[in-house]
């Protein structure tokens, strides 16, 4: 059983990596999990996940000249398959992303659920292939208008491929903040339900110091709570692994960027 998700939103540091491992992590619980940092760019899911100081990574996969598999930038961490990225511009500039659609394929034969870290910007082949490969997308949203709108564009890209989207989670909300007006509007505009309200927490800060998922670090915050219902409120589809890996081998990379 396969499901690829991409978790994306429209700007950096609204919470992609804390969200993609988290929500991991929780579905770890029930699901064989694997964990990719497709966010090839601006990787930083090893510095959440303790693996800034591992040699192999998804990076040296994605080099046209490798004859690597694919398991040997797997690591297993925290009840999940962990697959990073480097940091190097060298590397990324090195590396096919086309590449990359041969490497989920690869994984996703192995295992339940995918979770594809993914870039803010969809200027780029890298940044938007996990949109496209992916079955359903999360977004990950800040609970204002101008994000609301970021989001609905990486909605609106995803659909164009036939991505639908799985929900959306609002990060970072502040008590101050009015995010019952802003869901409702959401709830209006994106496909997908409202998965959960996480709040601006020390919690979350001090989990990616400390190079941990929030659910290792945390797992009694209401931070973490609200991760784990939205992973329960995702309602895993079945999928035939095999079917789904040849999909992402045949995955149409749009040219145009
Ligand atoms: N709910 C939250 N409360 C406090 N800090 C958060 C929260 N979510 C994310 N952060 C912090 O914000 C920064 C960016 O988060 P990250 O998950 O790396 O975002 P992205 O991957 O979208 O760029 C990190 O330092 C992270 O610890
Ligand atoms: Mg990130």
């Amino acid at each position: 059983m396969v499901e690829a998700f991409a978790v994306a939103s429209g700007k950096g540091g609204t919470g992609k990596t804390t969200s993609t491992l988290a929500l991991g992590m929780a579905l770890a619980a029930d699901y064989d999990v694997t964990v990719i940092d497709a966010d090839t760019g601006m990787a930083n899911l090893l510095f959440h996940a303790g693996l800034d100081d591992v040699e192999i990574t998804l990076h040296d996969l994605l080099l046209t000249d490798c004859d690597l598999p694919a398991s040997a930038a797997v690591y297993d961490r925290f009840g999940m398959s962990v697959v990073p990225c480097g940091t190097s511009l060298a590397d990324f500039e090195a590396a096919d992303p086309t590449v990359l659609r041969d490497v989920v394929a690869d994984l996703a034969a192995d295992t339940d659920v995918l979770l594809l870290d993914s870039p803010a910007a969809l200027g780029s082949k890298s940044a938007v292939l996990p949109i496209v490969l992916a079955d359903r997308i999360v977004i990950i949203l800040q609970p204002t208008v101008p994000s609301l709108s970021d989001g609905l564009k990486v909605q609106e890209y995803a659909r164009a491929y036939g991505t639908v989207t799985g929900g959306v989670i609002f990060n970072r909300v502040r008590q101050d903040e009015d995010v019952a007006t802003i869901a409702e509007q959401a709830t209006r505009y994106f496909d997908g339900r409202t998965l959960a309200t996480v709040p601006e927490s020390d919690a979350v800060r001090m989990a990616r110091r400390v190079g941990k998922p929030l659910l290792a670090h945390a797992p009694e915050t209401t931070a973490a709570s609200a991760f784990r219902s939205a992973a329960a409120t995702l309602d895993i589809h079945d999928g035939d692994a095999i079917g789904v890996a040849d999909r992402f081998r045949n995955a149409v990379v749009p040219e145009r960027l």
